[in-house]
């Protein structure tokens, strides 16, 4: 079962900063997961949230700010004041810290309560640039995005994002047009776990930080987790 190291290290770093980032590029996890916005001047940014309240010293929504805006809060000490500095990364900035690792790239396109006009081209644009495009999995909770998405690059592998359990999962990711299920952890045990795994499709689960659950997941067949502790994880899972 691979892992994914979830908004960087969210466990034991701040979550979606290049500290985070610099310090998952050298795990030997399989990939990294992080999440992606667009500013108000239609530049993209990674961050979780739709605002910046949680996890900086400012406060409003991205829509709404530009990027030098954006730039001018501290996005390290909310966490601890020893990261005190970071900003909020482009995504740019963070695909030059993967550009030359082994790390499969999870781009969460966060576009579930705000539509972000264009988003999908901007992020095509770059990663063929930085010639990513086949060590890329785009996901989205927005599934119109993700179906967008795969008209206008049917060679780079995308994901549906998805809370509960699904019926009939390959019928509706054939629909979407996504060729893996990214999924809250818990619907792996339910009969519509075997079915997804039986797919043939990648069947990703998040957010695993127990030792217990990554075990039980291993067991059944899942292919990956997402993880906030991706060090530790790593350990527990090739300790024998
Ligand atoms: O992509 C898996 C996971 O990151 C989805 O949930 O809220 O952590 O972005 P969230
Ligand atoms: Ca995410």
């Amino acid at each position: 079962m691979k892992i994914y190291a979830h908004r960087g290290s969210a466990g034991t770093l701040p979550e979606n900063t290049i500290a985070s980032f610099r310090a998952t590029a050298i795990l030997p996890v399989h990939g990294v997961e992080f999440d992606v916005h667009m500013t108000k001047d239609g530049e993209l940014v990674v961050i979780h949230d739709e605002s910046i309240n949680r996890t900086s010293n400012g406060k409003g929504f991205i829509k709404d700010m530009t990027l030098a805006e954006l730039k001018s809060y501290d996005f390290g000490e909310w966490f601890s004041t020893k990261f005190k500095g970071e900003k909020i990364p482009t995504l740019r900035e963070v695909l030059y810290v993967f550009k030359d690792t082994h790390h499969h790239l999870n781009i969460e396109l966060k576009s579930d309560v705000f539509p972000y006009e264009g988003m999908e081209d901007k992020v095509l644009e770059m990663l063929k640039e930085y010639r990513l495009e086949r060590r890329v999995v785009i996901s989205s909770f927005n599934h119109e995005m993700v179906s967008n998405f795969k008209m206008q690059a049917p060679q780079i592998e995308t994901a549906i994002l998805f809370m509960e359990v699904m019926i009939r999962p390959d019928d509706y990711a054939n629909i979407v047009g996504a060729d893996a299920l990214h999924a809250f952890f818990p619907t792996a045990f339910r009969a519509m776990g075997k079915e997804a795994i039986a797919s043939g499709r990648q069947f990703r689960v998040f957010t695993v930080n127990e030792e217990i659950y990554a075990n039980m997941l291993q067991e059944i067949g899942v292919h990956a987790i997402f993880t906030d502790f991706p060090e530790r994880m790593y350990q527990f899972l090739n300790r024998r």
